[in-house]
């Protein structure tokens, strides 16, 4: 069938889609993640794609995801971030940005560096690109390419942020946090300075998708994570007015559950390569959802009314402690995706928090830590 035919705008069509009663405020999406290809000269090992992967030929066409970046801007989105996979891997990536651009929405380019060249991200600023965020591994090459699965990965990086900086795009720096480089965080940090980042996120990898099957290869010790929450607090000290820097409690070592995407289906939405919307980048890991495609409704008919958006929105699907409890509306009880994917149910409350029945079973699991090879992401479907 013609990609043009499973493209064509919903507009025209009748709508059939189900009007639930609501329960809760139905708030705009502020923010957008667009997973245009699934495709990454990379393969780390806490990625946090899928673990089978969107081929290529399922990929959304760029009048496709023109529209909907007009339909996401129309709906109230803000920022889009654009990010894969290796969005570098689009050929039409400065079209897109250009789209983007002119629909009104914020661009944030999320790249692992390899694969956009001087000239592309030339010709992607002068398509109207706002922002660039890349993630470094490590602060010393051979670590960081080891943990790329990518030779000369690290060189690239560095090369890349200088002609960003050069451009004067705003940087930011992501360093995703695990216990082969956590010892290294006031190092990476000194990079992001020296890259001429704006603001450095000190990301603790969270275990969805790659991460979840590498957690025991990747789970810090208790210790390193202290030592590290102590740096960061000291480098925010050193650094204040020269960078930002971002950084949360990894979720294994907390006490309470952050709220996942500020609340599932409240703020964001996150479209895969083939056209799927989902209210999380996990959130086909739980069994039943019915996921609606930007192929066959609009963006507005998804955010409304979309069954998958709808399970977990407001608080009467909560159980017991969330249900009653006074944090309900703050944190939302926490990540669904966690909670399938810890205690088996993703209507329960998030593990993490202190007053889940499941508390221990996050302390046993941070405790089995291996010395496994990674488990490096499948190579992306050959052209
Ligand atoms: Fe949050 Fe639920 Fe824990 Fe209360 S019981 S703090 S709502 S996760
Ligand atoms: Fe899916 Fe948190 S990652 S709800």
């Amino acid at each position: 069938m013609a990609l043009d035919t499973l493209d064509a705008p919903s507009a025209s069509r009748p709508d059939t889609s189900p009007r639930p009663e609501r329960d809760f405020k139905l708030h705009s999406p502020l923010g957008l993640l667009a997973e245009l290809t699934h495709r990454c000269p990379l393969s780390c090992p806490y990625c946090s794609n899928p673990l089978a992967l969107d081929p290529r030929q399922s990929e959304l066409d760029t009048e496709t995801w023109a529209r909907v970046f007009s339909e996401a801007a129309n709906l109230g989105v803000l920022q889009l971030h654009l990010s894969g996979g290796e969005p570098g891997a689009r050929r039409d990536l400065v079209e897109l940005v250009q789209a983007a651009h002119a629909s009104g929405l914020y661009t944030n380019l999320i790249t692992s560096a390899v694969g956009v060249t001087k000239e592309t991200l030339q010709r992607l600023a002068k398509a109207g690109l706002d922002h660039v965020q890349i993630s470094i591994q490590d602060s010393e090459p051979a670590s960081a390419d080891r943990i790329a699965g990518y030779e000369g990965a690290f060189a690239r990086k560095n090369a890349f942020a200088a002609e960003v900086v050069a451009l004067n795009i705003p940087l930011t720096v992501n360093v995703v946090i695990h216990r082969a480089n956590i010892e290294r965080v006031e190092q990476m940090v000194t990079l992001a300075l020296q890259l001429g980042a704006r603001r450095v996120e000190v990301a603790h990898v969270q275990y969805y998708g790659w991460a979840l099957r590498n957690r025991g290869a990747l789970m810090p010790t208790a210790a390193q994570v202290e030592q590290a929450l102590k740096t960061v607090e000291s480098l925010r000290k050193q650094h204040h007015g020269m960078i930002v820097i971002d950084a949360v409690v990894p979720d294994y070592y907390a006490r309470l559950p952050k709220p996942c995407l500020s609340g599932w289906g409240r703020r964001s939405l996150n479209i895969t390569p083939g056209g799927r919307v989902l209210p999380c980048h996990a959130a086909e890991t739980i069994p039943g959802l019915e996921f609606w495609s930007v192929r066959e409704h609009s963006l507005a008919d998804i955010w409304a009314n979309s069954p998958a958006f709808n399970a977990f929105r407001g608080t009467s699907w909560m159980q017991e402690p969330c249900r009653s409890c006074e944090r309900r509306e703050i944190d939302f009880g926490g990540c669904r995706c966690q909670a399938l994917a810890i205690t088996g149910d993703a209507r329960a409350t998030d593990p993490v928090c202190h007053l889940s029945p499941h508390h221990a079973k996050v302390a046993a699991l941070a405790e089995m830590r291996s010395d496994a090879a990674y488990a490096y992401r499948t190579p992306a479907p050959s052209k």
